[in-house]
């Protein structure tokens, strides 16, 4: 398996745009407490959260592609299962998401948005500033923050989390790596 510092050595050579680069990082900071909090391995769990947008910027013109391409990218890096993962997060591949490891990336990476969008509309764009309530009220509201799927997030339930304590789980790992956000 590769290690986090060839991953993010990957990701230099092929994501330019820096608000992604942290958007995969997010992701990653996610996963990583999902992995601890179900007993699965931190570092794999890591790693599929941190390469699952490696491909993006090759694929834009062709979404359907996404993931697709990023999986072949990162064969015999990674195992089968985690690069099945990475398909599965983009629905329009057409592979659906069957292990926990592919769901818990396609609910963290919603969540990782929704989080960043309440962050960026407090009084000082901090993360620190978002509590857990807030993060419930935004939420509900179906306006805010829309590219979040709501129904994506509650994935969390099919992996053995309520969304509140998916939500709290997430929030808590952002904030441990708000600086590495700018946030
Ligand atoms: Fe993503």
């Amino acid at each position: 398996m590769i290690t986090r510092d060839e991953a993010l050595k990957l990701i230099r050579e092929h994501v330019k745009n820096e608000k992604l680069i942290k958007h995969m990082i997010a992701v990653e900071a996610i996963m990583r407490e999902l992995a601890k909090r179900l007993g699965e391995v931190e570092e794999l769990w890591g790693l599929v959260g941190l390469l699952h947008d490696i491909d993006y910027e090759m694929t834009k013109s062709q979404m359907e592609r996404h993931g697709i391409v990023g999986a072949e990218m990162l064969k015999g890096k990674l195992p089968e299962e985690a690069l099945e993962a990475i398909r599965a997060h983009n629905e329009k591949t057409g592979h659906e998401p069957k292990t926990k490891l592919a769901k818990a990336l396609i609910a963290a990476d919603n969540i990782s948005g929704l989080i960043v969008a309440a962050a960026l509309v407090m009084p000082h764009k901090k993360l620190e500033e978002v509590k857990l309530d807030t993060l419930k009220r935004k939420f509900k509201d179906r306006d805010f923050a829309r590219g979040a799927n709501r129904e994506k997030i509650k994935l969390c339930e099919e992996i053995g989390l309520s969304l509140e304590e998916f939500l709290e789980l997430s929030l808590n790992a952002l904030k441990k790596i708000s600086h590495e956000l700018g946030l």
